[in-house]
């Protein structure tokens, strides 16, 4: 006697164009919309939380796993990224995804990415993480403009703890008229308060404890806008505090939400964003206002 064990198996992993394509057109005659979240892997909670959203807005929900090279500076961490597909596929699969496109650099960069046709967004995406991180966001404009035009989702979804990466993927949405619904989806954070991030891994026991200092001192100075004291004062002030709790900050700025133009002294819906390293962490988190006259 020999028992026969059934295992469903809902999610379909692909790896090539192609097959992605093929089984979005079958449902596409089907008149079924479709949701995307793309990723880079190594998921965590705020991830699921992506997928979880995605149910709301498509019939489908597609998700990539691609560590994008393109998108890494030359002294980043390209090589060490944690790549997890296994794991990342039992989580997917075990929130419902419908389709996981999983594709190797030659298959989005069949030329090399030298000679990649490159998409740009001029000025968001050469302030703040833009300016420290030089090329980033051509490399991610790049990659997803590709995933857009491979999926062709009727929506797709992004977290907003990075939240410049989702101005400049709706601006490239608007500007080359890509017919697709970004949507964005709050920051997801651990107990203490630290966003949950995949880069979260690289911290030692004590600098777990230091990270959700982050979002504490962004908090502060959310509470000191609109109470008399400089956008620049308030700045400065999150700056030192970052220092004094561990952090070496690479920017504190208040802008514009809408844009991220600097923000003047009068009222608006700002946001307050912040990027620092933690030891070999870069962190990032920001926290939006609404700042009204009293
Ligand atoms: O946010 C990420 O994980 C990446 O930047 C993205 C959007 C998947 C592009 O590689």
């Amino acid at each position: 006697m020999f028992k026969v064990q059934w295992k469903i198996i809902l999610m379909i992993t692909v790896h090539q164009i192609n097959a992605v394509r093929a089984q979005i057109k079958t449902w596409q005659r089907l008149e079924q919309t479709i949701a995307f979240v793309p990723t880079m892997g190594n998921l965590h909670n705020g991830h699921l939380e992506l997928v979880k959203q995605a149910h709301q807005y498509g019939q489908k929900v597609v998700a990539s796993i691609f560590v994008n090279p393109m998108q890494f500076g030359p002294s980043e961490d390209f090589l060490t990224y944690p790549s997890t597909l296994e794991t990342d596929q039992q989580i997917l699969e075990q929130v419902g995804t419908d389709l996981l496109f999983a594709p190797n650099a030659d298959t989005i960069y069949p030329y090399g990415q030298i000679v990649q046709t490159r998409v740009e967004v001029p000025e968001l995406s050469d302030i703040l993480c833009g300016a420290s991180r030089p090329g980033h966001f051509v490399g991610v404009a790049t990659v997803v403009c590709k995933l857009l035009n491979i999926v062709q989702p009727d929506v797709a979804i992004f977290g907003e703890k990075d939240f410049q990466q989702l101005l400049i993927i709706s601006r490239m949405v608007e500007d080359l008229n890509l017919p697709v619904e970004i949507v964005g989806i709050p920051t997801v954070r651990e107990a203490d308060g630290l966003a949950m991030s995949s880069r979260n891994s690289y911290l030692t026991a004590d600098e777990r404890n230091k990270a959700p200092n982050l979002y504490k001192i962004l908090q502060v100075a959310a509470q000191n806008l609109g109470q008399g004291i400089s956008k620049v004062q308030i700045e400065e002030q999150a700056r030192l505090a970052l220092i004094a709790a561990g952090f070496k900050p690479n920017y504190v700025s208040i802008r514009h939400a809408m844009d991220l133009t600097e923000a003047g002294p009068d009222d608006g819906d700002l946001i307050i964003l912040a990027a620092a390293y933690l030891g070999k962490a870069r962190l990032i988190d920001n926290i939006r206002v609404y700042v009204t006259s009293q």
